[in-house]
């Protein structure tokens, strides 16, 4: 049902059996390689760092964020996958990005095509599905490239990163008989780490940087918590629980941000029924993220963006509601980056905020909070000020 890039292959586009073993086999690894352990977390302020370094020397100009922002979040994934980051100057890799963004913002067309996958019959580029093919093409042959320089270096004693895992497990499985670890999974996995990985982070923070513009008193008051919790420590995932107004500010972000609002297209393997209603084997589901995210009998005064919704009667964080807080969705797909998504946005906005102030070009004439639907739902391009704050 989603497989109309992948063709069945990776974890977001599969489906059945090799949808589990891909995705049981890429949490395993992912684990080991640090989702939700202290390395991760360095190698994520070592990023934040970095786009520190590329803010300070525009010294309090207006920029547009997106960029640096997206080589920044990226590299983290690049870890991971590759065993390596890339320079903010690396003509590749920017190019690698620019293609990844394109298949983002591509369309109304091409939510179309994740909502009604048999439009992709449709025999000219009205969707942009070729564009988005093309532009995986490309990809798919970068990530090639780099799979090709790790089998040649490939030493089964020496596993740095998710690729050598993978090439690791396909060894294993070869001299078993077993052959469902191919070259194409692997190709089509680390894309998915990409496309699902970095983007989506990048809409989050941008959203963040776009209500703190807009409601300036959340950013006093995130100010002040963070110089009475951290002062100019290290910010770490540890002080989450001591810093509850930006956990709730992070929720608030991922409710009203609304990354994903359509959610991606399900599709049951039998017939069920729920809430008096037959959904037959085969047919498309879409769960509609916002309907919850939105819901004025879930949260009082949807629109208004209030991350003290997320506070109880002593300024601590609620926590999100399992059942009802769902950006990353619910149940057995919910999105496999959760964890090392929530570490990254915690991190990227503890640090930024604990050194500059984010103010916008003209008050008078804010950004507009209106975004655009593409894969994603995305702030429209717009600059900021990232001003010292001593
Ligand atoms: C704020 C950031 C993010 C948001 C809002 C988000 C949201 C989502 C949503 C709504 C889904 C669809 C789940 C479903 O099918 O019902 C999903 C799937 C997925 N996400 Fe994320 N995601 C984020 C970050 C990440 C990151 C950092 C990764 C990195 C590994 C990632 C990897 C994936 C993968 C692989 C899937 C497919 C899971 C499957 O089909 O089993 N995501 N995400």
């Amino acid at each position: 049902m989603r497989d109309f890039f992948s063709k069945e292959k990776g974890v977001l586009g599969s489906s059945g059996s090799s949808w589990k073993e891909q995705r049981t086999f890429s949490l395993n690894v992912l684990r080991k390689f640090g989702f939700g352990k202290r390395c991760l977390e360095n190698q994520i302020m070592d990023e934040v760092r970095g786009l520190l370094e590329v803010i300070e020397k525009f010294g309090g100009q207006a920029i547009d964020i997106e960029e640096p922002l997206t080589i920044s979040v990226a590299n983290i994934i690049c870890s991971i996958v590759f065993g390596k980051r890339f320079d903010y100057n690396d003509v590749k890799f920017k190019r690698l990005l620019f293609l990844l963004n394109e298949i983002f913002h591509v369309t109304t067309g091409s939510s179309f095509l994740v909502l009604f996958p048999t439009l992709r019959h449709v025999p000219f580029d009205i969707f942009k599905g070729q564009t988005v093919q093309r532009n995986l093409d490309e990809i798919q042959s970068f990530i090639r490239e780099i799979i090709d320089n790790h089998r040649l270096c490939f030493d089964k004693n020496n596993i740095n990163d998710f690729i050598d895992a993978f090439l690791l497990e396909q060894q294993n499985q070869e001299m078993e008989g077993n052959a469902s670890f191919t070259d194409e999974q692997l190709v089509v996995t680390v894309q998915d780490f990409f496309s699902a990985g970095s983007e989506t982070t990048v809409t989050t923070l941008r959203w963040a940087f776009l209500f703190l513009i807009h409601n300036p008193y959340i950013q006093t008051k995130l100010h002040k918590q963070i110089d009475e919790i951290i002062g100019e420590a290290i910010p770490q995932i540890e002080h989450r629980e001591k810093l509850p107004y930006m956990e709730a500010f992070v929720l608030e972000v991922l409710r009203m941000g609304n990354i994903v609002p359509l959610g991606l297209a399900h599709c049951p393997n039998r017939d069920f029924e729920y809430g008096g209603y037959l959904f037959p084997k085969g047919v498309t589901v879409l769960p509609i993220l916002d309907s919850a995210l939105q819901d004025p009998n879930i949260f009082n005064n949807p629109q208004k963006f209030q991350p003290e919704r997320f506070l109880d009667g002593e300024g601590k964080c609620k926590g999100t509601q399992k059942d009802k807080m769902i950006p990353f969705s619910t149940g057995r797909r919910v999105c496999l980056g959760e964890n090392l998504a929530r570490m990254e946005l915690f991190l990227y906005l503890v640090a930024i905020l604990q050194k500059l102030e984010i103010q916008p070009v003209d008050t008078s004439d804010l950004p507009s909070l209106k975004g655009h639907l593409g894969i994603t739902y995305m702030p429209k391009p717009y600059k900021v000020k990232f001003i010292r704050r001593y």
